[in-house]
């Protein structure tokens, strides 16, 4: 049995929903560990186009269990309006879903706090989703928060409530609170406890990573991060699952760079062709429908993704977006103060001013869409893949060429096809 964690190795939107939903048929449970409705994961089925939010993407496959994990926050309005949305689009929800009785609530309150900081930040904001998952996360941290096993016992929610929120919202917030857990109560459960059991067993379980590595509360940008350890590390805190149980970190990258909200972000283009990116991309947020600020692969950061999560075999996604390029920038180290720097810097006001040094690629000027294999890709393609993987000094053992699941290509010879193999 092979145990993987799927993350972004970015800022998010890597297209780890088409990744997942692509490898999911191998596997048993699909776990999200980290993150709330600030994601957005977009899963193309044919016409059909499903936004996954709470929901690990794992759902659209018939007869696998899903789990949210005791690592992300809960908006549980949100969560039954997305559960609803994905039944009228007949996605079957009735026993295949497991909340963590653990995981902590977005408040009303959260959200409003949200708003406050965000304009008390005045220019220096940073474009948050809004969805309150900050202010829920300061909330576990100090120990005030409202967990989804409150929901419950009405006694044990008016009392976790006295601590979050003022005294006249308590009764309007329970209230709330008890009609929507009268449809989630029968999916509450010790899900740390479950997948121990399931995995004792031989069970195949996928931890679906949310937001990007480098919005990771401790690796990213910080401030300009979200709450949460989006990297491979929170799979285990975030789901309750020991490190000895996970066999593989897949990264998921795009064939460029996108970043929503504020931060530095050194191989931006705010130029023709980075307007062209997000036309041929289509860069307009899942949860938010902000435009993306788009640019080019960075190997700089890409190399330090890789690092702290272990990443051993990435997914290259979005390649056909390239497909309209005469040449391709590749940001291949960084300048600063006359220095040039190879290993992503740990300084804010370095990052801030760093100057990107770009290698240009020759675009291919054809049609990938119909790629079924790596040798199937352009030669310029398959060039451009091969000096990104020696860069970051990772194998690309999948790429993604379309938003449907079936426009992928898998590596034969590859740890990837290792940890897929029955026998793995
Ligand atoms: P996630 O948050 O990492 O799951 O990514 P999002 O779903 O927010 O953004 C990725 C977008 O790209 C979605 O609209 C996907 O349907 C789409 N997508 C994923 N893979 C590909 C691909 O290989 N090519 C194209 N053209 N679109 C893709
Ligand atoms: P998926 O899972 C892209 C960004 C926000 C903002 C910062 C903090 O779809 O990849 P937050 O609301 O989390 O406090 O916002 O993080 N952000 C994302 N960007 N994809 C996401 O999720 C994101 N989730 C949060 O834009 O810059
Ligand atoms: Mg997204």
């Amino acid at each position: 049995m092979a145990n993987i964690v799927v993350v972004g190795g970015q800022w998010g939107d890597e297209g780890k929903g088409k990744v997942v939903d692509f490898l999911t048929s191998r596997f048993n449970i699909v776990v999200r560990y980290s993150g709330g409705p600030n994601a957005g994961h977009t899963v193309r089925r044919g016409e059909k186009k499903f936004a996954l939010h709470h929901v690990p993407s794992g759902i659209l496959t018939e007869g696998v269990l899903c789990v949210i994990g005791n690592g992300t926050v809960i908006d549980p309005a949100s969560l039954v309006a997305e559960l609803r949305a994905l039944e009228s689009q007949g996605v079957s929800i009735k026993g295949r879903l497991a909340i963590s009785s653990r995981a902590h609530v977005i408040l009303p309150a959260h959200v409003r706090r949200e708003k406050e900081l965000e304009e008390a930040r005045g220019d220096g904001r940073l474009g948050t989703t809004m969805k309150g998952v900050g202010p829920s996360y300061e909330s576990k941290a100090a120990r005030t928060g409202v967990r989804m096993v409150d929901l419950l016992d009405p006694q044990t929610l008016r009392r976790a409530l006295r601590l979050a929120v003022p005294e006249p919202e308590v009764e309007s917030n329970a209230a709330a609170l008890e009609e929507f857990s009268a449809s989630l109560r029968e999916y509450v459960t010790d899900t740390s406890r479950l997948l121990a059991e399931k995995m004792e067993d031989g069970t195949r379980v996928l931890f679906e990573g949310a937001q990007g590595s480098l919005l990771d509360v401790d690796h990213g940008t910080y401030p300009f991060v979200t709450s949460s350890s989006s990297i491979a590390g929170g799979a285990c805190t975030g789901a309750g699952v020991s490190p000895t149980r996970i066999d593989g970190v897949l990264g998921v990258y795009k064939a460029y760079a996108t970043r929503v909200g504020a931060g530095p972000f050194p191989s931006e283009d705010r130029g023709d062709k980075g307007e062209k990116l997000r036309a041929r991309g289509n860069e307009y947020g899942t949860t938010t429908g902000r435009p993306r600020r788009c640019g080019w692969f960075d190997v700089v950061l890409a190399r330090y993704s890789v690092r702290v999560n272990g990443i051993d075999s990435a997914a290259m996604t979005l390649l056909d977006v390239l497909d309209g390029f005469d040449e391709i920038p590749v940001c291949t180290a960084y300048r600063y103060k006359g220095d040039r720097i190879r290993q992503f810097p740990m300084e804010p006001w370095v990052l801030e001013a760093v100057e990107p040094e770009f290698t240009m690629m020759k675009g291919w000027r054809s049609d990938t869409k119909d790629c079924r294999s790596f040798e199937d890709l352009p030669h310029q393609a398959q060039e451009y893949i091969r000096s990104i993987e020696d860069a970051i000094e990772c194998d690309i053992d999948m790429i993604s060429v379309g938003p449907e699941p079936e426009r992928s290509a898998t590596r034969e010879v590859s740890k990837l096809a290792t940890w897929l193999a029955e026998e793995a």
